[in-house]
C-alpha cells in the first residue's frame, strides 16, 4: 500500500478591490449577470463571467425550472454559450459570485462538482490552464491558477 498526499493551492484577496482592474471588471460583470439569474426556487443567485483569447466576455446565470433537475448552474450556461459562440477561442479567465436572498454569502463560493467536471473538459481540450476567480456577494476573493486545481483525480477521455 502506497499514500498518494494531493495538495491544491488558491489565493485569496481580502476583497474585490484587491483584484487587478481587468479582474475587477470581469468581476463586475459576473455580478451584472447574477443579478439577472432565473432562480426562483432556491433565491440563491450566481453569476458567471468568461474572458476568450479573441477579447470576447461571455456571461451567464443559473436558469431554474419547475422541473428542479432541467435547470441549469451559470457556469456552465456561461461555458457552453462561448463554446457554441467561439468554438476555436481557448478561455483564459472566469470570474463567479453568488448571492442567496435568504443569507449573507461573504464567503469564495466555489463552482459545484458538475460545473468542475465541465470547465474541466475545456480546459484539457485547449491545453492551457483557465484562471478561475470565486466569490459570494462580498467579502474574499478566492483564484485557482487552473481548474485542475479545484477537481483532483479528473475524469478525463483518454480513459474512454
Ligand atoms: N448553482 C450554480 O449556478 N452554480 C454552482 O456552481 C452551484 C449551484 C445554482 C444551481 C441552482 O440554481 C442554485 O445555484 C442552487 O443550487
Amino acid at each position: 500500500m502506497k499514500e498518494v498526499k494531493i495538495e491544491t493551492t488558491l489565493q485569496l484577496f481580502e476583497d474585490i478591490s484587491e483584484l487587478p482592474k481587468d479582474i475587477q471588471s470581469l468581476m463586475s460583470s459576473a455580478i451584472e449577470a447574477r443579478e439577472n439569474a432565473y432562480a426562483p426556487y432556491s433565491n440563491f443567485n450566481v453569476g458567471a463571467s468568461i474572458l476568450l483569447d479573441n477579447e470576447e466576455v461571455i456571461t451567464g446565470n443559473n436558469q431554474e425550472n419547475a422541473s428542479y433537475p432541467s435547470g441549469l448552474c451559470a457556469e456552465r450556461t456561461a461555458i457552453y454559450y462561448a463554446g457554441a459562440k467561439y468554438p476555436n477561442a481557448k478561455i483564459l479567465k472566469m470570474a463567479l459570485t453568488a448571492s442567496s436572498k435568504n443569507k449573507l454569502t461573504d464567503k469564495p463560493i466555489p463552482p459545484c462538482g458538475a460545473c468542475r467536471q465541465a470547465i474541466a473538459e475545456y480546459e484539457l481540450k485547449q491545453g492551457q490552464a483557465i484562471e478561475i476567480y470565486f466569490m459570494g456577494a462580498t467579502g474574499r476573493v478566492a483564484k485557482s491558477d487552473s481548474l485542475s486545481n479545484l477537481l483532483p483525480f479528473i475524469f478525463e477521455s483518454s480513459v474512454l
